[in-house]
C-alpha cells in the first residue's frame, strides 16, 4: 500500500477540538434519514475520539446544495440518526461557521459531539475558498478527515483547511483507512486473477475507471447501460436502448486495449428487453446482436449470467461498480442481485463500490459476504483509477 497520512491514533485528542470531516451525505426522505450504512461506517472513529476526551466537531455536505441554505439538505435529521447510534446526545449548530458554530463548538465539553450543519450551504465549500477553510479551521485544534466518500472532492472541508494544522495535529481517521487498505489490493497489491466487473448507465464518467481495468485486470465484464455501448461498438444495434453516442468511440478504444493486453473482455450475450420501462412485465430476453429496433436493453440476460459465473469462478479478487441494469423496476434487477450472490459465494476478495450495487448487496442481505463494501462511489472509482484522492493528499503534503 502508498503511503498513508497520519492515523488519528497518533494524535493527542484529549481536550483538544478535533473537526472531524466525515461523509453523511446519506439519502434522506421527509426528514428520516433512509439508508444509515455511512453514519454506522463513521462510528468507529467517532467513538475513539469521544473515548480519547476530544471535543468532537463533525462536518459533511449533503446534496447538491448550491452553496446557500436549502432546508432540503439540511444535516439536522442526521444528527438525530446519529445520536440514536451512539446513545448520547449529538448537539446541532445551524451553521458551520460564524457565530452559531463558535458558540457550539464553545458549549461542548471532553467526549461530547457537536455536528455542523451542511458545509455546502457555503459557496467556499466547493470552491475550496482560503478564507472559507479558514473559518473552519478556527473552530479546532485539530483535523482528522474520515470522509472517504467524498475524497476526491478538493474541497475547502476535505482538502484546503488541511494545511492550516501542524503535521502532527492532522491525519485520517478509521474509515480512511479501511477504505484505502482494501482499494490499494485491487490497485497495487493484486491477488491475480483479478476481475472487474461495471456497469451503470453511463460510459462517460467512467472512461478512466475503465481503461486503468483495461491495463490491470485478467478479467473484464461488462453489463448495464454501458454495455449499450459496446454492443454499438461492434457495429450492432441497439434499438431504442440508452446510449450517449459519445460513449461508442470510447467502447472501441477499449476493445481495441484488451485484445492488446490480452484482457479478456466478456460482453452480454443476451439482454431482457422491453419496449419500454413502463411497459416491463412484457420483458423478454434476446441475442445480444438481437435487439429489435423497437425494444430497449434494460438488464443482461440468463445466459450472460450464467457465462458470467463461469468468468469469475477462477477469480482471486474481483471488483464491482454498477448495477447490470435497470434495478429499481422489476424485473430488471434481477441480473443485479444475481451478480451480488456470485460474488458473495465466489471465495475471492470482493469489493464493491457505487451506490447501486452497494443497494443490490444490502437488499440481498450480502454486506457481510463481501470483502469490502465500499461507501464511495466516484472516490473508490477514481482510486482504483490510479488517481489521487485530493482529501488524502492535501493531508500528506
Ligand atoms: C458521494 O455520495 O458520492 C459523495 O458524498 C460525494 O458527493 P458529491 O458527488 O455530491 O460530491
Amino acid at each position: 500500500m502508498s503511503v498513508l497520512p497520519r492515523s488519528i491514533r497518533t494524535i493527542t485528542l484529549k481536550g483538544q477540538r478535533l473537526f472531524l470531516r466525515v461523509d453523511f451525505n446519506v439519502p434522506v426522505k421527509d426528514g428520516v434519514v433512509r439508508d444509515d450504512t455511512r453514519v454506522n461506517e463513521a462510528l468507529p472513529t467517532i467513538r475513539y475520539a469521544m473515548e480519547q476526551g476530544a471535543r468532537v466537531i463533525l462536518a459533511s455536505h449533503l446534496g447538491k446544495a448550491n452553496g446557500s441554505p436549502d432546508p432540503k439538505y439540511t444535516l439536522s435529521p442526521v444528527a438525530k440518526k446519529l445520536s440514536e447510534r451512539l446513545g448520547v446526545p449529538v448537539a446541532f449548530a445551524p451553521d458551520c461557521v460564524g457565530p452559531a458554530a463558535e458558540k457550539a463548538v464553545a458549549a461542548l465539553i471532553d467526549g461530547q459531539v457537536l455536528l455542523l450543519e451542511n458545509v455546502r450551504f457555503h459557496a467556499g465549500e466547493e470552491a475550496n475558498d482560503a478564507s472559507f477553510a479558514k473559518s473552519l479551521a478556527a473552530l479546532a485544534d485539530v483535523y482528522v478527515n474520515d470522509a472517504f466518500g467524498t475524497a476526491h472532492r478538493a474541497h475547502a472541508s476535505t482538502a484546503g483547511m488541511a494545511s492550516l494544522f501542524a503535521a502532527d495535529r492532522r491525519g485520517i481517521g478509521f474509515l480512511m483507512e479501511k477504505e484505502l487498505s482494501a482499494l490499494s489490493k485491487v490497485l497495487t497489491d493484486i491477488d491475480h486473477p483479478f476481475a472487474a466487473i461495471l456497469g451503470g448507465a453511463k460510459i462517460l464518467g467512467k472512461i478512466a475507471a475503465l481503461e486503468a481495468l483495461a491495463e490491470r485486470a485478467d478479467t473484464v465484464l461488462i453489463g448495464g447501460g454501458m454495455a449499450n455501448h459496446f454492443v454499438a461498438a461492434l457495429g450492432l444495434g441497439v434499438g431504442k436502448s440508452l446510449l450517449e453516442p459519445e460513449g461508442v468511440p470510447i467502447a472501441r478504444k477499449v476493445i481495441d486495449q484488451c485484445k492488446e493486453r490480452k484482457v479478456n473482455l466478456v460482453l452480454p450475450s443476451d439482454f431482457m428487453v422491453a419496449p419500454s420501462l413502463e411497459r416491463a412485465s412484457e420483458a423478454v430476453a434476446v441475442a445480444m446482436d438481437a435487439i429489435p429496433g423497437d425494444q430497449a436493453a434494460f438488464d443482461i440476460g440468463p445466459k450472460t449470467l450464467e457465462m458470467f459465473e463461469r468468468m469469475i469462478a477462477p477469480a482471486r479478487t474481483v471488483f464491482w461498480n454498477g448495477p447490470m441494469g435497470v434495478f429499481e423496476t422489476k424485473p430488471f434487477g434481477a441480473g443485479t442481485l444475481r451478480v451480488a450472490r456470485i460474488l458473495a459465494s465466489s471465495g475471492a476478495f470482493t469489493v464493491v463500490g457505487g451506490g447501486e450495487s452497494v443497494e443490490a448487496v444490502n437488499e440481498a442481505g450480502l454486506a457481510q459476504k463481501i470483502s469490502h463494501v465500499s461507501t464511495g462511489g466516484g472516490a473508490s472509482l477514481d482510486y482504483i483509477s490510479g488517481k489521487k484522492l485530493p482529501g488524502v493528499e492535501a493531508l500528506l503534503s
